[in-house]
């Protein structure tokens, strides 16, 4: 059976869950292939709100497996609190729910050291992390001496030295880095966490292995992306970007599935741009319009509660995050927050510092921040579009700006949200 990605084309927080939940009834398991509790996804169903953060959306479709695949990284008392939450909300995980015995573990200690680089002297260190261990947590997976995964929590002797080992080496270190470190007692983070692996344990499993039989089987699979591509340590504006392949060049590496699985690839894109954190921006309206979107749009992050930067459809960057996630398809998000203005920027090319036009994202951040964004101005709309459902409906403004997009993108758009509700979504076909 045919498997779909879906992928944030831009910084994030595209509104990657939306399309999520909207599509998967016709899959039989969600796949979350990287990052961990960085990721704040917002589904709205039938007037109610819930918030994913490490669980896959799926898990909010009755009949549907959520698999948390080996390339996510995991904080258990995060991923314990989620599962309560959403539990309290209705949401049933009996036999649904599968993390990879593969996957890495954030320990206190990751916490710690972000703060080393987010709370140093020198603000050059600051990324605007979401500080929830992310990177700390991948460099000791890279690292390979220092890395626990899940299933190192189901052999407690072993794991126990090696959490020992691993807290005095981390202690030296914090202790004369940070001057408010208050060492850790290994045995005590050892039983600690062991007993969060007992709590974890029915959800535990080989996924890979387990997506395999699923794809033996004939069922289909959907990959849901966190963050965007042009957060990708690879592939995005580096260094400010998040510590794992998130653009959909993830996929196979954090899944155990070779993409060639997957026959439908869907972008998610706003109609606008925002970024959470630092890094160049080149289309950022620091100003009232930003501020408009910022409002109207109701941007401000949903881990970290922090005011999102706001700005113009930004066509070379995302562009590029639609190359690198070989999107053949394009969702448009939010567009209904862009009523009202007389005329609507989208960024075409870039100026270099020598007037020299780029139309290809550049790779470097210095290059990056001194690009300025050469404009198309296109009419805008006033009308509200959070009743429109269908193509027809939209005033025309709006579909032109649509079309304009999608050219610019060179990959067609199938689908336009209007509101965060499942209905609030147009099918063009
Ligand atoms: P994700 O991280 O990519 O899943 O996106 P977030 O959930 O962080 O941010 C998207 C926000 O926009 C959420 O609060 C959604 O409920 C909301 N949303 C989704 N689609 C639309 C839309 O078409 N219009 C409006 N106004 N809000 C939307
Ligand atoms: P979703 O899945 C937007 C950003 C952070 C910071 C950078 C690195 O909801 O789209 P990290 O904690 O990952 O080391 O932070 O990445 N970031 C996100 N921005 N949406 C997200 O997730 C993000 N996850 C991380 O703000 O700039
Ligand atoms: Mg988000």
């Amino acid at each position: 059976m045919p498997s779909t990605c879906v992928v944030g084309l831009q910084w994030g927080d595209e509104a990657k869950g939306k399309i999520v939940d909207l599509l998967c009834d016709r899959h039989d398991a969600v796949v979350r292939y990287q990052g961990g509790a960085n990721a704040g996804h917002t589904v709205v169903v039938d007037g109610t709100t819930y918030k994913l953060s490490l669980i896959p959306t799926g898990i909010l479709r009755p009949g549907i497996t959520a698999v948390i695949g080996n390339g996510v990284v995991i904080h258990p008392p995060a991923l314990l609190a989620e599962v309560e939450r959403l539990s309290g909300q209705g949401v049933d995980f009996k036999g649904r729910l599968l993390i990879s015995d593969r996957a890495h573990v954030i320990l206190p200690y990751h916490l710690a050291e972000e703060r080393l680089t987010e709370e140093s002297s020198s603000t050059a260190d600051h990324l605007g992390t979401t500080r929830r261990g992310i990177g700390p947590c991948y460099k000791d997976k890279v690292g390979r001496v220092h890395g626990v995964r899940v299933g190192d929590l189901y052999h407690p002797e072993r794991f126990r030295s090696h959490v020992a080992r691993i807290v005095e080496y981390k202690n030296r270190l914090l202790t004369a880095m940070l001057p408010d470190y208050t060492p850790l007692d290994g045995p005590t983070v050892a039983d600690e966490y062991l007993g969060y692996g007992e709590k974890l344990r029915d959800y535990v499993a080989d996924t890979t292995a387990w997506l395999h039989h699923a794809i033996e089987s004939g069922k289909s699979l959907m990959f849901e992306g966190a963050q965007g591509s042009l957060l990708d340590v690879d592939h995005g504006s580096y260094p400010y970007v998040t510590s794992s392949n998130s653009s959909a060049a993830g996929i196979a590496a954090g899944s155990g599935v070779p993409t060639r699985h997957i026959n439908r690839w869907i972008g998610i894109v706003k109609a606008y741009c925002t970024r959470v954190g630092g890094g160049p921006f080149p289309t950022e309206q620091d100003n009232p319009v930003g501020e408009r979107i910022r409002q109207v749009g109701r941007e401000y992050g949903t881990v970290t509660g922090r005011p999102r930067r706001c700005g113009w459809f930004d066509a070379v960057a995302t562009r590029h995050g639609a190359r690198v996630s070989g999107a053949t398809e394009v969702a448009v998000m939010l567009l209904d927050v862009l009523s009202g203005h007389e005329s609507i920027q989208v960024a075409v090319a870039y100026e270099d510092k020598h007037g020299k036009r780029v139309t290809d994202f550049p790779a470097d951040l210095d290059d990056l921040a001194e690009c300025r964004p050469v404009y198309k101005t296109l009419p805008g709309w006033s009308e509200d579009l959070t009743k429109a459902r269908s193509w027809n409906e939209l005033p025309a403004t709006a579909k032109s700006y649509i079309e304009f997009l999608a050219t610019e993108l060179k990959v067609p758009v199938s689908i336009v949200s209007v509101g965060p509700d499942r209905r609030q979504t147009i099918h063009v076909t």
